[in-house]
């Protein structure tokens, strides 16, 4: 058996500063270590990420948690085998400061640099701490900046089946959480809420496409402020009846009908790309495979079609530098790095279809 291989990852694309070493074993992928430094209460008063301050977060806090991370691992730099940081997508700002924080660190100590697709790490994620899925498979990312349905030949091999024409899923929670005045993050938020709820109270639903696997929350989450505000009357036509007053009950059965509605959403879409590109393996990752009626709807769903379902365990879903490490550590096993002159991008480079 060949040695293990220790790789330090860094993810900043967003709000979460964080640093991992996971060590390659064969086929497995262990996280060895991790710190996550959440910028949750930067942004919380503004009700979503300012982009400037999380990257000068980012920079306060990225040395901190990678020398937590090599304590936690107990590591040193020069038994690492790589270093590796989310370089797209994200904010600009943002994966300037990882990428370019994981290029130095890997040229100091004379090992190889990678930068990974953040959107394709969520699915590596399911590699973790487990035995490795088998390919081909389909996968879903469901997080607050994307919600893509993936064709995966192999780990490495991705294309995009489907993705939200608007909204992302995460994003329609957070803006539901924030019309209901509950708060940010809004996907925990709406899930403690929903569950004294009536989800079938409301009669929201998603928009689709005909012929398409693509999603789109924009509409739904509209239909949520008028059930909220009232809807508005046209120009000259007699004022509508406001509203009932927002009552907890109200509240627990808005939100219901809203999560059961993008739990519909997300199933539809994932049995038409299924229909069109059938798989032994069904994966899943980002922010909102957290949610309990999200992975309850992948467990029926992969068990209705026989599918092996890997799903991100709860503490890798959201933003992390494990699945950093994980899509890292597949490359390296492949034989792939990085030049150093790789640029941080704003957009994904995963192909559509
Ligand atoms: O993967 P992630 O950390 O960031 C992106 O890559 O975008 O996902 C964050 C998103 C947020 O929109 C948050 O509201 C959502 O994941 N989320 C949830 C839950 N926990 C986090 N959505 C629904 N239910 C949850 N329990
Ligand atoms: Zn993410």
């Amino acid at each position: 058996m060949t040695a293990p291989l220790h790789i330090l990852a860094l993810e900043t694309s967003c709000d979460e500063t964080a640093a991992a070493v996971v060590t390659l074993r064969g086929e497995r992928i262990e996280t060895c270590s991790e710190a996550v430094i959440t910028q949750d209460e930067v942004h919380a008063e503004y009700g979503g990420v300012v982009p400037e301050l999380a990257s000068r977060a980012h920079l306060e806090k990225l040395t901190p948690a990678i020398r937590t991370a090599l304590e936690r691992a107990k590591i040193e730099p020069r038994a690492l085998a790589a270093v590796a940081a989310g370089n797209r997508p994200g904010l600009i700002g943002s994966l300037l400061v990882g990428t370019s924080a994981a290029k130095a660190f890997a040229w100091a100590i004379g090992k190889p640099f990678l930068g990974v697709d953040h959107v394709q790490a969520h699915l590596a994620a399911c590699h973790l701490d487990t035995d490795p899925p088998k390919y081909p498979a389909i996968g879903l990312v469901a997080s607050g900046g994307h919600t893509h349905i993936l064709a995966l030949d192999s780990p490495l091999r991705a294309r995009i089946l489907a993705r939200t024409r608007d909204d992302a899923s995460g994003e329609a929670f957070d803006k539901a959480a924030s019309i209901l005045g509950l708060g940010w993050p809004g996907g925990p938020a709406i899930e403690r809420a929903a569950a004294s709820g009536n989800a079938t109270a409301f009669e929201f639903e998603a928009g689709r496409f005909p012929g398409s696997a693509d999603f789109s929350f924009s509409g739904l989450k509209t239909a949520l402020l008028y059930a909220v505000r009232g809807v508005p009357s046209a120009p000259n036509r007699p004022q509508r009846p406001p509203p009932p007053p927002l009552d907890a009950t109200r509240v627990a059965d808005l939100c219901a009908s809203f999560q059961a509605a993008v739990v519909r959403a997300l199933e539809k879409g994932l049995e038409r790309a299924l229909d069109a590109h059938p798989a032994s393996t069904l994966l899943a990752g980002g922010g909102v495979i957290r949610n309990g009626a999200v992975r309850a709807m992948l467990e029926q769903l992969a068990a209705r079609r026989t599918l092996a379902l890997h799903l991100t365990a709860a503490r890798h879903c959201t933003d992390n530098a494990a699945m950093i490490g994980a899509l890292a550590a597949l490359r390296l096993a492949a034989g792939e790095s990085d030049p150093l002159s790789l640029p941080a991008e704003p957009l994904s480079s995963l192909a559509a279809r």
